[in-house]
């Protein structure tokens, strides 16, 4: 993800339902995603709005599996979310999988509304993310995945252009962090800038 002009804030979006506090907490370059899907190294950095890196951000991170579907809509039990925190640089990375675009529940509120104006219930693929920081305002968004259907036209009108991104696949080998694939792999890079707090 190129820099953008002016230091702009990275912008919010929708948190969703899916949402679980107390998600475990992990190590930077852990994988959440083991078993559950293609395998994705999301990484990046987190500054302020004048580049200063921000240090022990907290990062949550959630999405569904490999078929779209939650942990909390399958059972008790939280996979495929965690926490993490940035390096002393700002940095983050975590593997998980590269997440499908899914319907929205169809017997809900959004569900009927969304048959009433003849719209289809998907959202694109996406990675929520949560990232709090002592002194900056708490961000919630997503990263959605570039070439996933529905981005034009999400149910829930979540999309933002400023986060849509990349996902370029690459053949087994040594990922950028130094992991050994025995598998092909995608990788995500997103920055993220965060307002310090009024
Ligand atoms: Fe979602």
């Amino acid at each position: 993800m190129k820099d953008k002009p002016g230091e702009q804030p990275t912008e919010a979006t929708v948190q969703g339902p899916f949402f679980w506090p107390g998600a475990p907490k992990k190590e930077l370059g852990d994988d959440i995603g083991e078993g559950h899907g293609e395998p994705t190294l999301y990484h990046g950095r987190v500054t302020d709005t004048a580049g200063q890196p921000i240090a022990n951000c907290e990062l949550d991170v959630w999405s569904g599996d490999s078929e779209g579907f939650y942990d909390m809509q399958k059972g008790d039990s939280m996979s495929l979310r965690a926490q993490f925190r940035t390096d002393r640089d700002g940095n983050y990375r975590f593997w998980s999988i590269k997440p499908t675009f899914y319907p929205v529940p169809g017997d809900g509120p959004v569900g009927g509304m969304l048959a009433k104006m003849g719209r289809h219930l998907n959202r694109p693929g996406h990675m929520h993310m949560m990232l709090s920081a002592p002194g900056h305002e708490r961000l919630v968004t997503h990263i959605f995945v570039k070439d996933s259907p529905y981005l034009d036209s999400d149910a829930v009108f979540g999309v933002r252009n400023s986060l849509i991104v990349d996902f370029p696949k690459h053949s087994p080998g040594k990922a950028p962090d130094g992991r050994e694939m025995k598998q092909p792999f995608y990788t995500a890079k997103y920055d993220f800038r965060l307002v310090p707090s009024a």
